[in-house]
């Protein structure tokens, strides 16, 4: 689909977004350039057909996003953090390929729940706000694609893992992404 079409296929083309809204919108510029460079990462894992082939199912969609993102944030409202926000991604999606498939589907699944929630907290305040239904429209868009990410990650996952290695990785994933959304939101 060329941008054009993206944009239109997500109502995104005549879309104004709140000033009070413009921080969720800069961390959801972030938050979609780092997913398109975890995917990018992960689909040069040679090592893994499995994993390849889950990195080029999501990362087109991810593309959608962060083009759709790039419309809805001017430039001079962008993170000035996006170098750092492409090699967090790249790096996170590079170390979740080297354990295999199992940790590669448990990263992404905690990656995609935090991404999942992060969109549903700012589909509660825009409901609340009662501001832009067609933005609202849009997120919910979003995160229910996200919620499909991570329902094809939890699909190849029989248990949660019980390492501890494992648990202290995801928390760190969980974190991580918690404290990068703060600062893109400011910075
Ligand atoms: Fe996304
Ligand atoms: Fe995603």
């Amino acid at each position: 689909m060329n941008s054009e079409a993206v944009l239109t296929d997500y109502s995104a083309y005549s879309l104004t977004v709140p000033k009070s809204l413009m921080p969720w919108m800069r961390s959801n510029h972030a938050g979609e350039t780092g997913a398109v460079w975890i995917y990018k990462a992960a689909s040069l894992a040679l090592w893994s057909s499995s994993i390849r082939q889950m990195a080029t199912e999501h990362i087109d969609t991810e593309h959608e996003h962060l083009l759709v993102m790039t419309h809805l944030v001017p430039a001079n409202e962008r993170s000035k953090l996006i170098v750092v926000w492409r090699i967090m991604g790249f790096g996170l999606g590079l170390f979740a390929t080297l354990f295999g498939y199992t940790f590669f589907c448990l990263t992404i699944s905690a990656v995609e729940t935090f991404v999942e929630q992060h969109y549903n907290e700012q589909i509660d305040h825009i409901i609340k706000t009662q501001q832009s239904p067609s933005l609202l429209a849009l997120i919910q868009r979003c995160c229910a694609e996200e919620t499909q990410h991570k329902l094809d990650a939890e699909c190849y996952l029989k248990s949660p893992s019980d390492s501890v290695w494992v648990r202290v990785w995801l928390n760190l994933v969980k974190v991580g992404s918690s404290i990068a959304v703060q600062v893109a939101k400011k910075i």
